[in-house]
């Protein structure tokens, strides 16, 4: 089997995507390690703050506040490491840049509505932007030049691919499965779309 067919099938038995991340992205994002790595750090700052803030609307859900307190340090240390490691290039953490990706999946969350449905919304989010990742994280472990970083970018795509399914674990925890199924579909449709939308820059991880 080709490797691309194999990425692509990973991409949708393992983690449901619907469209496999353009293999240009990688050559892409190797030419821009400043700001690749820059937008990493934002994205691994942006998990815990996520996780922080579930943990604050959700108090009384002890399992979500349980599960979720390490994810916060785990992501935080997610940082830290790719801090390190713009350092020890001598490349700078640069300004956050405005999340076109984030933003896009954020405007297709329930707003009104029941509590649980927004609830749903909120962890079903977290979860694809965690598959999304993971899947990036893999073909940067897969297909970048320098072997250093091919072993760094596969270390959090194990520790990503945790985190997808926790979500949806916990998901399931508070909703009915048929209901978590059946919104998942929705936003993994949704989600390709908007990777469509937004092509192919190396200098961002979505
Ligand atoms: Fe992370
Ligand atoms: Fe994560």
């Amino acid at each position: 089997m080709e490797p691309i067919d194999e990425l692509s099938l990973d991409t949708k038995a393992i983690l449901g995507l619907q469209l496999p991340t353009d293999p240009r992205w990688v050559n892409l994002a190797e030419k821009s390690l400043q700001d690749i790595l820059t937008d990493h750090a934002y994205c691994e700052q942006k998990a815990a703050t996520s996780c922080i803030s579930l943990i604050q609307r959700y108090s009384e859900k002890e399992k979500l506040v349980t599960a979720l307190a390490p994810i916060v340090t785990e992501e935080w240390g997610h940082f830290r490491l790719v801090l390190a490691e713009l350092q020890k290039r001598k490349l700078k953490l640069g300004r956050q840049r405005k999340d076109e990706y984030v933003n896009q999946l954020l405007s297709f969350e329930a707003k009104g509505g029941s509590e649980e449905g927004r609830l749903l919304d909120k962890l079903l989010i977290c979860a694809l932007i965690e598959a999304r990742s993971c899947e990036r994280f893999k073909r940067l472990s897969e297909r970048l030049e320098d072997t250093y970083l091919r072993n760094f970018y596969r270390r959090f795509m194990e520790s990503e691919a945790g985190h997808y399914t926790l979500f949806i674990d916990l998901a399931e925890t508070y909703i009915d499965k048929e209901k978590v199924r059946k919104r998942w579909k929705d936003w993994l449709e949704y989600e390709a779309g908007v990777i469509k939308s937004l092509g192919v820059r190396g200098d961002r991880m979505h």
